[in-house]
């Protein structure tokens, strides 16, 4: 019996091959994308050598999201201070597909850890809707115990509990 086409793109997360890094400079060069997730793009030497450090860093998982057999991001969880945290980023040509739910879903499948954290900006409301649909919840009391940031934008905590 054959699947339903919905018409959503095929998602799987694998390993980041050399070649990926080549799109993930671009996705993370585009201003709109730069202005979404607040983080400021990145030279190719910085972008290479950060990818090189977090490939060879066991301790984090990092993989490419893969939509319809092409690269269309990343998606990474690391450690911090006794905490457990993700990130992802998708290009823009994927955007509202459905491409960053799935990612996350599979990624929670891959990793284990809860209570699982990602800070976000109050204004990127694509990435909340990502995260509540997975199940994020905000925390509120994290938040308030958060420092100020420098730059005037306000960071939310979502947090996954177990
Ligand atoms: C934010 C981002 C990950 C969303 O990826 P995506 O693949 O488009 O997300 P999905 O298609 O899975 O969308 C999930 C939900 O968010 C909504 N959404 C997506 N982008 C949105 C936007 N710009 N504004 C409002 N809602 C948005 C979708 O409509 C969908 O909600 P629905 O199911 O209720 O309709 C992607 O835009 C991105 O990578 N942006 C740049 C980097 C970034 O912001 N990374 C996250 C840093 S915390």
């Amino acid at each position: 019996m054959s699947e339903i086409d919905d018409g959503a793109p095929v998602v799987r997360l694998r390993t980041i091959e050399d070649g990926d890094v080549d799109v993930f400079f671009d996705h993370q060069a585009d201003p709109l994308a730069v202005e979404m997730a607040a983080f400021p793009a990145r030279d190719r030497d910085r972008v290479v050598a950060h990818w090189a450090r977090l490939r060879a860093d066991d301790t984090l998982v990092t993989r490419t999201i893969v939509a319809d057999g092409v690269v269309a991001g990343n998606i990474v969880s690391w450690p911090d201070d006794g905490k457990q945290f993700l990130g992802y980023w998708v290009g823009r040509e994927w955007w509202g597909r459905g491409v960053a739910t799935r990612a996350l879903a599979l990624l929670l499948d891959e990793v284990p850890v809860r209570p699982l954290r990602a800070h976000v900006v109050a204004h990127n409301f694509g990435s909340i809707r990502v995260l509540e649909k997975c199940g994020f919840r905000r925390d509120l009391e994290e938040e308030a115990a958060a420092p100020a940031s420098d730059d005037g934008l306000e960071e939310l905590t979502f947090v996954l509990d177990a």
